[in-house]
């Protein structure tokens, strides 16, 4: 009888602590690395890269190699679901994404309700693509944006400090905001149904700007949403595997966590450790936490840091990674301290 590798991640979310926590970095493929620099310039455009299914392969797998972490997450971006649903996409270099701002409810009714899936192709064919060379024991990860944070892009046409310009639509044009809501959580159902028939391990549903919400609108934009994805998800595939990261939620987690359904959260580095461990942990894998500042700084601060995050979670259900993703500055060398002192650990 073939072995069927085990794939420790995996074994994580479906409820099994591991003695060794499993190891993965948000933003993990970037501009940290020259290996991605370079492809990236090849590439021409950032869009370009995203749907370009063999660089996009390319660099999944490039921080793989190099540190030999746990998984992979697929090359990609959370805006391409804009960007299917009709709006114009572009990257401005050193500044971030630009879109049409969808402010009105004039210009939010000319909305598409539906999205061109066939956007997405490339995009499964890069997860194909990656499956086929990652070894069985390396997990790979599909995503997408909460429809909060998409929504934060697509009304603002750019990022905001503090996602003003959605927040705001939201409290006087409730009922055309629900209408960008709808479009995104359709749409992102279909995008992660089709990344897990294209090889997807497990999803997760990045809500960054979830931490700017009051308790009412948290409920209402982020949770719900959220939930119905995963509803949705799971109608056609059961045993789908989703993390959720509703980052800066803190206190608001074990309420997420409960109505969602996510088989897992990914934690910031500002949450309490004792809230998490007892309403949080206790129900689900926690995914988290070091700050990416800490990566950056490097040094003993960087031991400490990684210790403090082994010490408050590791005995539970526990995949080490940042609090978000990692900078651009930060330096290779510093990832390998983490690398080798998160391998090392003997819980
Ligand atoms: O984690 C990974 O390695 C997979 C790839 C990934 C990217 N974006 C690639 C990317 C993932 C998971 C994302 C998610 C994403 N994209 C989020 C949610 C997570 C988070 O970090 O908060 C958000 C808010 C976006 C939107 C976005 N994309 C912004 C605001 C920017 C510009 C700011 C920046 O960091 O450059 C991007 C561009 C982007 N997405 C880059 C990468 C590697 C840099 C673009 C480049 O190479 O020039």
């Amino acid at each position: 009888m073939p072995q069927i590798a085990r794939k420790p991640f995996i074994d994580v979310l479906d409820g099994e602590r591991q003695a060794r926590p499993p190891l993965w970095m948000m933003r993990q493929a970037g501009r940290y690395l020259p290996e991605y620099r370079a492809t990236r310039e090849k590439a021409g455009g950032f869009l370009d890269l995203c749907f370009n299914p063999e660089l996009a392969a390319e660099v999944t797998l490039q921080p793989i190699r190099r540190f030999g972490f746990d998984a992979a997450i697929i090359f990609s971006d959370i805006l391409v679901v804009p960007y299917a649903l009709g709006r114009s996409v572009r990257f401005v270099a050193g500044e971030g994404p630009r879109l049409d701002p969808l402010d009105t409810p004039q210009e939010i009714a000319t909305l598409a309700p539906t999205a061109d899936l066939s956007k997405f192709e490339p995009v499964y064919e890069a997860l194909r693509r990656v499956r086929s060379a990652l070894a069985p024991e390396v997990a790979l990860i599909g995503f997408c944006g909460a429809p909060w944070t998409v929504a934060t892009y697509m009304v603002a046409g750019q990022g905001t400090p503090d996602q003003a310009p959605a927040r705001l639509l939201a409290y006087r044009e409730p009922q055309a905001f629900s209408k960008i809501i709808d479009a995104i959580v359709e749409t992102s159902i279909s995008y992660l149904l089709g990344q897990l028939a294209a090889g997807a391990d497990a999803l997760q549903i990045f809500d960054t700007w979830a931490g700017v919400l009051p308790p009412r609108e948290f409920q209402a934009l982020s949770v719900e949403p959220t939930r119905r994805i995963v509803e949705g998800v799971r109608a056609r595939a059961p045993d789908a595997r989703i993390i959720g990261f509703p980052r800066g939620a803190g206190a608001q987690l074990p309420h997420y966590v409960e109505r969602t359904n996510v088989n897992a959260v990914s934690i910031d580095w500002t949450s309490d450790p004792a809230l998490m461990r007892e309403r949080v942990q206790s129900k689900v894998a926690l995914q988290g936490n070091l700050d990416p500042l800490a990566l950056i700084a490097g040094g003993a601060a960087l031991d400490r840091a990684i210790d403090d995050v082994l010490e408050n979670y590791a005995r539970g259900r526990f995949i080490f990674n940042l609090g978000h993703g990692i900078q651009p500055e930060t330096p290779i060398a510093h990832v390998e301290q983490m690398v080798a002192r998160v391998r090392g650990y003997k819980g």
